[in-house]
């Protein structure tokens, strides 16, 4: 069995993404626990070099249970384009080069299909996929995986959220990720189906959001 957190226990939450740090820290706080980020804590970003989104986000967590002493949750994540085989897939922050200006890695998503305004419902078919880790800084670590899929929108639209969100509409809907009230992307993510999985295996069971 899963070894739980306890109400009011602090967390690393092991990125330097600030828009991932905002979503997970929403997540957790109405379960009582305290969120520090690696960035605050000012602890260095492991090179992601596995080639799994899990293999990626349990190095993340294990690095920073390691240097913080607290039990630290990673999120690795990202799009998968079906018309490119998968593709930013592990790479999707990578695409935003050093800048990381998420602008030109959906150009270059929309460059890459070939046609912006004509693309088959097939080649614009996509998914969102979050692994998220929790590691103990004495090694002990558990992950879990949760998708959304949906298609691709071109031009972009909406700037809230982040990254890729501005041209991802989820399946049933018709607003992108990047117009959704952020409670509403949080609804159906696939941050939030993997969070699902962790609240059930990892959170205090007595504390209900
Ligand atoms: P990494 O997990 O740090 O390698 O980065 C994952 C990248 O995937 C992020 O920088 C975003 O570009 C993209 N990504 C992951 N989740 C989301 C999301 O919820 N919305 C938009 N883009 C996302």
């Amino acid at each position: 069995m899963t070894r739980r957190l306890s109400h009011g226990e602090r967390l690393c939450v092991a990125s330097h993404n600030a828009g991932k740090v905002r979503e997970i820290r929403a997540l957790i706080e109405p379960f009582g626990m305290t969120a520090i980020s690696a960035g605050e804590l000012d602890l260095p970003e492991p090179e992601e070099t596995e080639k799994t989104f899990i293999g990626n986000a349990e190095l993340k967590a294990r690095a920073a249970a390691e240097a913080s002493k607290l039990p630290s949750l990673s999120d690795d994540s990202g799009l998968e384009v079906h018309g490119l085989g998968g593709a930013p897939g592990i790479y999707s922050a990578r695409w935003a080069g050093p800048e990381k200006n998420f602008d030109i890695a959906m150009e270059k998503v929309m460059a890459e299909l070939g046609a912006r305004d004509h693309l088959s419902d097939e080649k614009r078919s996509a998914n969102f996929t979050c692994a998220l880790s929790l590691a103990w800084p004495d090694g002990a670590c558990v992950s879990f995986e949760g998708k959304v899929f949906g298609h691709l929108v071109w031009p972009m639209r909406g700037d809230r959220g982040f990254g890729y969100d501005p041209i991802f509409v989820a399946e049933g809907r018709s607003e992108t990720f990047g117009e959704m009230d952020p409670e509403e992307k949080h609804a159906i993510s696939h941050r939030a189906a993997a969070f699902a999985q962790f609240k059930a295996a990892c959170l205090p069971q007595e504390t209900e959001a």
